[in-house]
């Protein structure tokens, strides 16, 4: 195993997109920023260096970050954000897990442009479980906003609500032929005629889960986030914000220019930005292909599903299984419970321009009526670790504390989240289930719930409400998929189970930025076990401070 420097330095820089120029927040002067290629086993030092005027921190998201929640960098939970002109180290090993993960800013709204790919090879002599592609091709989707990223940083705070009207999707930052002023910067991956290629796939858009295909070929997920799947073919891939898909192509359509695409799946179908990007895949020997100019003959399109079409997505997300049978937890010991969804507060002061919501109230999220606030004068791990009361309570309700008909018709003056900032503790090495279910308070939709520090088996989904005594038994305790963020079917519900070993503070989340912003989130505080291997590491000397 080896171990590599990397120095991320922080740093505004003018980035054009969409005919205009804007001041974004970059690393390393790269947008998007740098991509990081390691071996399973390998460590990772990364010095980030904040010459920005924002507060700061990065996350590398699905890290399992075993006893070292230091360096898994969510803003206020894990660590204190790093201040303008300050640095902080994150030092990582990566501990059995492959495939493709990624990194992001994870402080407000930074991560719109601060974010990159984090691919892991096998360790050295293993090979892939699949053909040796000849090719890999990382295809990073992201959205992008045509106004200074301080002002749509501005309004996310206020209201979450802008942040749904990004102005284009992205692949590896740019938006493709179909938007104004983009034609000449498509990204074109050029290939060669029969040769395999292994595309790793992201979806670091801040809101929208992406339809993505390409025109004419077949794909075959062979893994998704950081683990192998048993792989399935298909024209069309789901992807959620934070998650990864891993999918080979074989190039073996006539000699020509394919467009590869991406465009929203909306299971919620609000005010949202309906267009496509793309990207070019073109065969080194398609006709006119010239050296010097652009190839000019216009790409074949793929055929993706309507923007509302759910069946197709659940359709998608239901073929993943481990490729072998796995180690799922059977025994229970913590059964929980969780709703997530939208709901209103009401506003003191309904002219105020947070009060966005209907009848002067203000949008809020929450799990189990828990609408979670982030401690501004410690982090939840700093202050567990060092016995400093007062920045977090540990009576997160492991059950929503009104039964209702979760899907049904249900009045938006029903509950009224209220806010908090409240963990949910966890025995070291107890066994979990989370039964995360939708409300159809304000809007039915699909949540990408992402969970820090852990990888989890997606047992069971379904649409409706969850009935213990008829769902449990259909549960997939065989090959169900491994991953790190899982959506909640539109209206219905995802079981998840893993064993709570990996002590820390780690932070649970609806991947879709706005409704973050809004309190979809809470933490788990996972105890100690015994002795120093199930305990948490000592902090680093350089960990800011609030
Ligand atoms: Cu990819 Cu908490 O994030």
């Amino acid at each position: 195993a080896e171990t590599q420097y990397h120095e991320f330095n922080i740093q505004a820089k003018p980035v054009k997109r969409l005919c205009r120029t804007h001041n974004t927040i970059t690393v390393n002067g790269q947008f998007p920023g740098p991509t990081l290629a390691v071996r399973d086993g390998d460590t990772l030092v990364i010095r980030a260096i904040n010459n920005a005027q924002y507060n700061i921190t990065l996350h590398w998201h699905g890290v399992r970050q075993l006893r070292n929640p230091w360096a898994d960098g969510p803003a206020y939970v894990t660590q204190c954000p790093i201040q303008p002109g300050q640095s902080y180290t994150y030092h990582f090993t990566i501990q059995n897990q492959e495939g493709t993960l990624w990194w992001h800013a994870h402080h407000q709204f930074l991560r719109a442009t601060v974010y990159g790919a984090l691919i892991i090879y096998p360790k050295f002599g293993t090979p892939y479980p699949f053909p040796m592609p000849k090719r890999e091709i990382p295809i990073l989707l992201g959205e992008w906003w045509d106004r200074n990223p301080q002002d749509v940083l501005k309004l996310a705070l206020f209201t979450g609500a802008a942040m749904n009207l990004s102005n284009a999707y992205t692949i590896n930052g740019q938006p493709g032929d179909l938007y104004r002023c983009s034609n000449k910067e498509t990204v074109i991956f050029p290939v060669e005629a029969g040769e395999a290629i292994l595309l790793r796939i992201i979806n670091s858009a801040m809101n929208q889960e992406l339809f993505f295909g390409v025109a004419n070929h077949k794909l075959t997920v062979v893994s998704v986030d950081s683990a192998y799947t048993k792989p399935f073919t298909t024209s069309v891939i789901m992807i959620g914000p934070g998650q990864t898909t891993n999918a080979l192509l074989t190039a073996d359509q006539p000699p020509a220019r394919y467009y590869i695409a991406a465009e929203p799946y909306n299971s919620a179908n609000v005010a949202f930005d309906n267009t496509t990007t793309t990207a070019i895949l073109e065969y080194k020997s398609a006709p006119c292909s010239s050296k010097k100019g652009k190839n000019s003959s216009t790409p074949i399109f793929p055929q993706l599903p309507g923007f509302n079409d759910t069946a197709t997505a659940t359709a998608f997300t239901a073929q993943l299984r481990s490729p072998h049978k796995v180690d799922v937890p059977t025994q229970i010991d913590e059964n929980l419970f969780f709703t997530v969804g939208l709901g209103l507060i009401n506003c003191s002061n309904p002219n105020s321009p947070r009060c966005q919501g209907p009848n002067g109230t203000r949008f809020a999220a929450s799990i189990n009526n828990q609408s979670f606030v982030l401690p501004t004068r410690n982090s939840i791990m700093q202050a567990y670790y060092q016995g400093q009361p007062g920045i977090f309570t540990t009576d997160f309700p492991p059950v929503p504390p009104v039964k209702f008909d979760y899907t049904g018709n249900v009045s938006r003056g029903l509950w009224q989240p209220v806010k908090g900032t409240k963990v949910y503790k966890l025995k070291f090495g107890s066994t979990v289930q989370i039964v995360l279910q939708d409300t159809s308070i304000i809007s039915v939709e699909d949540h990408p719930m992402h969970l820090h520090g852990y990888e989890f088996y997606v047992v069971g989904s379904g649409f409706g409400n969850f009935d213990p005594s008829k769902d449990t038994s259909k549960f997939n305790l065989i090959d169900p998929p491994k991953r790190n963020t899982i959506g909640t079917s539109p209206g219905g519900w995802v079981a998840i189970r893993f064993v709570a070993n990996n002590p820390g503070a780690w932070l649970f989340h609806c991947h879709i930025d706005s409704h973050l912003t809004w309190g979809l989130a809470t933490s788990f505080l996972v105890q100690n076990g015994v002795g120093e291997l199930q305990s948490v590491q000592p902090p680093p000397v350089d960990l800011p401070r609030c």
